[in-house]
């Protein structure tokens, strides 16, 4: 049966200049190389400059995946940018995006679902292509966590790092079968309970900044139960089961979470686009980070079917499957 399916474009993004390695950390605070390489496989994250901001690195993302894809602007219907660090309170990045592309027409805005805000975005974007609201839709995702960082809390100030990662959906014709490109199937969660194992303690109602503070174990072991879970249920909405993965494509928190997740769904490692190494947790960016280095470096093309999977604070979680 003809159905409308959301299709990737292009990918592309934008990392700040500035790689800060381990050993920075180590004359800094009790820590070493050693730790933060073998507790969560993170060998060197980017910081963005002074005054640099998500919405500026954020459009840079969004140019690179235009110019990829051979579209202009006012191509674009609209312009989701999922963060949890904008620059202002508002308006939204999104709309700073939208100005800073030179883009008059459709509309933006931000979704905040903290590391899981990528996958919540591409929910997103895929429901307003399938409703008809829009046919073009740019999903962002943008973060400067190095500004809501506690330099002196050495189970957090290490793990996360700065950029942005966009891509690029279209409305386009499928027969309704798993062999159709574009979003197949999304699965989204969260759960308040748990709200105070990852959460900043601060803004602007209660008038701070805050920073971020984080139970890592706790965290830990729900996110390789929800993620194995969420990636399953969105697999079985299909009939597929972890051997029908080409890539894997998780949030890049930590390796060991990653090599956990992969095992349990039967993904072997080699099926797994891993660049926490590189680019540390950098929250909704990681995934489009990870997807435009998968592309970049010619692992995942067209045809390929694609498992995203994260969770964050709130806790909020989820999965999307995509056929590049
Ligand atoms: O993106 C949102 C989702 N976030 C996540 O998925 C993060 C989930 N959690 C994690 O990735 C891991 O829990 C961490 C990497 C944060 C920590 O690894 P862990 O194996 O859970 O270590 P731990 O927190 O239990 O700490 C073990 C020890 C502690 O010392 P004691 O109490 O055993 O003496 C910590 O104080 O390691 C110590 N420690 C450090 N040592 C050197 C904590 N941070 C550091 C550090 N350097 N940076």
């Amino acid at each position: 049966m003809m159905t409308t399916r959301a299709v990737v474009r292009g990918v592309g993004h934008y990392l700040p200049e500035r790689i800060v390695p381990n050993s920075w950390f180590e004359d800094k605070i009790e820590t070493s190389d050693e730790w933060i390489k073998s507790r969560s496989g993170i060998e060197r994250r980017r910081f963005a400059a002074d005054g640099e901001t998500t919405s500026q690195m954020a459009a840079k993302a969004a140019s690179n995946v235009l110019d990829m894809a051979g579209f202009q602007a006012d191509d674009i219907d609209a312009i989701i940018v999922a963060t949890s660090t904008p620059d202002l309170t508002f308006p939204s990045a999104a709309t700073m995006v939208q100005a800073e592309l030179g883009m008059t027409r459709g509309f933006a805005f931000d979704i905040q679902a903290v590391c899981a805000g990528f996958v919540f975005a591409l929910s997103q974007a895929n429901a307003l292509i399938l409703s008809g609201q829009a046919e073009r839709v740019i999903v962002i995702g943008a973060e400067t966590f190095s500004r809501i960082l506690d330099w002196e809390d050495r189970g957090t100030c290490v793990l996360f790092g700065d950029g942005a990662g966009a891509l690029i959906l279209e409305a386009s014709n499928g027969d309704g079968s798993n062999a159709d490109r574009g979003i197949l199937a999304t699965d989204l969660h969260s759960d308040g309970r748990h709200r105070d194992i990852l959460y900043v303690d601060g803004g602007v109602s209660t008038q701070s900044t805050g920073t971020l503070q984080m139970q890592g174990k706790e965290v830990f072991r729900h996110a390789v139960e929800k993620l194995v879970k969420t990636a399953h249920t969105s697999l079985a909405k299909l009939g597929l089961q972890g051997d029908d993965i080409d890539w894997l494509v998780p949030h890049q928190a930590n390796l060991r979470i990653i090599k956990s997740t992969a095992q349990k769904m039967g993904v072997e490692m080699a099926r797994v686009i891993v660049t926490v190494q590189d680019h540390g947790n950098t929250s909704a960016a990681s995934i489009p980070l990870a997807l435009s280095t998968g592309v970049a470096e010619g692992r995942i093309t067209t045809g390929d079917l694609v498992v995203t999977e994260a969770i964050g604070g709130g806790l909020a979680w989820g999965s999307v499957i995509l056929r590049w």
